[in-house]
């Protein structure tokens, strides 16, 4: 029998935006416990371009060619072994292991336990943007930053994805004072809460005291993180390790972490976006073939927002 084909964006040799090409790939077939995914629409993220620039070679070794991408959702065209075929033609997402991307395609392999179905009232391209950023936002407040009750949190870069999402679900935490550290082009894409202090001025004197700051920014702002955080506060960053002896000066507990799959997470991620509960507007939807447009545009900063990639 003829071996199906599909379309892929692969990068070949890590580098620039250039890089990205598309290609004609054999179908990924799934194996025990995975399933085959018809992909609608993969979520583009900051990580996809570190990964093609090969900034991420010396935490994991991903083998070229390599087809790059996360998050995604799509229908089931394919169970593997052991998989349930019930799960045949279910609208799903999907978080992918950093390790084994593959969402950029119009066919992806996903392990199940990385897969939840998509309510239909999440469109398809609304439920792709979501995985990485909101993973990382709920773990942030609540295992990593562990955000109580009457606690002080600032978020840095929070109109982005991941900052934009954290605001909403710490905002469910009773009595939390929340504070936006954002640039003031980026001041309008803040997510509306009520009692949001919003601060577009790195030495504005409301920068102190903070039981929680978490950085979505890194360099020159997470600098100067740690002395916006109260004694036995934490300052957690998902760009880059904090200065630990400052920190520790400071009696600032400090952390960078990484976000991990969990699917209870992922199915709950989904239902709040569904139910308008959380909100992550996408700004753009571009087809696969523009994957390297989408990367120039996140890198530049000029995107301005949340992209996606139509397969
Ligand atoms: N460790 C992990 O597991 C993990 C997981 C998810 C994300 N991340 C990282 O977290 C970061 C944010 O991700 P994201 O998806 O939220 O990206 P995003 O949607 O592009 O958001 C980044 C935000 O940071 C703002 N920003 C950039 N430089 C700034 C500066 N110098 N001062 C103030 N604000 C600045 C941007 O503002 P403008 O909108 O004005 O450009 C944007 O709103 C990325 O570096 C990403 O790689 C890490």
């Amino acid at each position: 029998m003829a071996e199906s084909h599909m379309q892929a964006i692969v990068i070949a040799a890590f580098g620039g935006p250039e890089v990205l090409e598309l290609r004609d790939l054999p179908q990924p077939e799934p194996g025990p416990g995975e399933l085959r995914i018809r992909v609608a629409a993969c979520g583009v993220n900051p990580v996809d371009w570190k990964l093609r620039a090969g900034w991420l070679s010396a935490a994991m070794s991903h083998t070229l060619p390599l087809v790059p991408g996360c998050d995604l959702a799509g229908s089931v065209e394919a169970t593997g072994e052991g998989v349930d075929p019930a799960w045949l033609g279910r609208e799903v997402v999907a978080f992918l292991d950093l390790a084994h991307p593959g969402a950029y395609a119009q066919q992806a392999v996903a392990p199940l336990a990385r897969v939840v179905e998509r309510p239909a009232r999440l469109e398809a391209a609304e439920a792709a943007a979501l995985p990485t950023p909101g993973l990382t936002a709920m773990q942030l407040v609540r295992s990593h930053g562990r955000l109580a009750s009457g606690h002080r949190l600032l978020v840095t870069g929070a109109a982005g994805a991941v900052g934009s999402l954290a605001l909403q679900i710490a905002a469910e935490v009773p009595d939390a004072a929340l504070f936006a550290l954002v640039r003031e082009s980026a001041r309008q894409r803040l997510p509306k809460l009520p009692g949001l202090t919003v601060i577009s001025d790195m030495q504005a004197a409301a920068l102190a005291d903070m039981d929680l700051v978490i950085d979505c920014v890194g360099g020159e702002v997470l600098a100067r993180a740690p002395d916006w955080v109260a004694r036995g506060g934490a300052l957690i960053s998902v760009v880059m390790p904090p200065d630990e002896a400052r920190c520790q000066e400071r009696a600032v507990r400090a952390g960078f972490v990484m976000v991990e799959h969990d699917s209870a997470q992922l199915a709950e991620l989904v239902q709040a976006c569904a139910h308008e509960r959380w909100r992550l507007p996408v700004k753009r939807c571009l087809p696969l073939a523009e994957a390297a447009a989408a990367h120039r545009a996140g890198e530049s900063g000029e995107a301005q927002g949340k992209m996606v990639l139509l397969a």
